[in-house]
């Protein structure tokens, strides 16, 4: 019998981390996942995957601390990166809040994946690395060369974005300068139903679109993937030796009107957004790229409606008396850009 591949999952216990975690576990990887409080029930699910028992370990670790990352990392062969803070909230402090963990959380893993001799390390980037450029023709579908333009993401406060832009050029400067294979994933919007029992930032997103609330949206093009998908392609460029360099993971895009006629017609009883502002769209993206490397994404539909009833099914779609459904932050800066 052939050995079994050990990896390393780093933020274990997010959205797509479980959804990565899981399919490790069904393709017959052994894993350690780092989590910062493995104790915590926020975490409680990722015990109950199956083969977790014999193929899952939990590491306590915080990205920011080498050391506690070092004993989940040996022996590995691989290093899927993810940890990074989301934020849902108008970020305050951008230093402690959002650079510090994905600036210095990113060169310790990358330093951490050097030492180790880890064959493979594929870092989490976004959309948000790429998307933002406003020299990019509007009539060119953008591709792997366009970067989001650092500068223009300060001056809109958009920390995240500033974060996920620089983290990915560490990384791939990293590996000019040490030789390590690394490669990067920009996946967009991620919805798709959750393993995990809080909800994430971008299922946040979804759930405003449905319920409606306060906040204006505009009218503007929203790139979407599956949190499957994303696993897949996370594998995918792991598994696959020719992968190199970032890779676009947008199969789908619709603007907001669309967006919310779609799922009023699949689900007709939910209020929905209704205050939106036309905006002029921006132009697409493509992601040729990774569906050479033979990823097969699925349908928008399926993802909204898988979405819909695991939210369903954890009562997240009922209203509270007095407490209004918020846009995150994050998509109320994106819909000024
Ligand atoms: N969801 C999307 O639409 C989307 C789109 C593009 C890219 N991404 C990227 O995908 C990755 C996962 O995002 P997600 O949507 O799955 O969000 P998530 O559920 O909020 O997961 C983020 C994870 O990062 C961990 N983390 C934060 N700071 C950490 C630190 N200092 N040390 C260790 N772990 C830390 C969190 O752990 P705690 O539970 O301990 O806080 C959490 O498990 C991120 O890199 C994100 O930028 C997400």
């Amino acid at each position: 019998m052939a050995p079994q591949r050990l990896v390393c999952v780093t933020g274990g216990g997010g959205f797509i981390a479980s959804w990565l975690v899981k399919l490790l576990l069904s393709r017959g990887y052994a894993v350690h996942a780092t989590l910062r409080d493995p104790s915590d029930p926020k975490n409680a699910h990722l015990k109950e995957l199956e083969k977790a028992p014999e193929n899952l370990h939990l590491f306590k670790a915080d990205v920011l601390d080498y050391y506690t990352l070092t004993p989940a990392v040996e022996g590995c062969e691989g290093i899927f990166h993810l940890a990074t803070p989301v934020p849902e909230d108008k970020v305050v402090d951008p230093e402690s809040e959002v650079l510090d963990t994905a600036l210095k959380g990113t060169l310790n893993v990358l330093k951490i994946c050097s030492a180790a001799k880890v064959h493979k390390l594929v870092v989490m980037s976004s959309n948000a690395a790429v998307d933002f450029n406003l020299n990019w023709p509007q009539d060119i579908m953008k591709d792997e060369s366009c970067w989001s333009d650092k500068e223009f993401c300060k001056e809109n406060g958009d920390w995240y974005a500033v974060t996920k832009i620089t983290a990915e050029q560490i990384a791939l400067e990293y590996v000019v300068e040490n030789g390590l294979n690394v490669v990067t994933l920009c996946p967009p919007l991620v919805f798709g139903p959750l393993l995990q029992p809080t909800v994430n930032t971008s299922s946040k997103f979804l759930i405003y679109v449905i319920k409606g609330g306060p906040d204006v949206m505009n009218n503007r093009l929203w790139h979407v993937v599956d949190v499957r998908d994303v696993a897949d392609a996370l594998l995918l460029l792991y598994e696959k030796k020719e992968s190199s360099g970032r890779y676009i993971c947008s199969p789908n895009h619709i603007c907001t009107k669309d967006l919310v006629a779609l799922l009023k017609k699949m689900y007709p009883e939910y209020s929905y957004v209704n205050n939106i502002l036309d905006v002029d769209q921006k132009a697409s993206l493509t992601c040729q790229k990774l569906l050479d490397l033979g990823w097969e994404p699925r349908k928008l539909e399926e993802t909204l409606s898988d979405s819909v009833e695991c939210y369903e099914k954890a009562g997240l779609l009922r209203g509270v008396d007095g407490h209004p459904c918020r846009l995150p932050h994050l998509f109320r800066l994106a819909c000024d850009q």
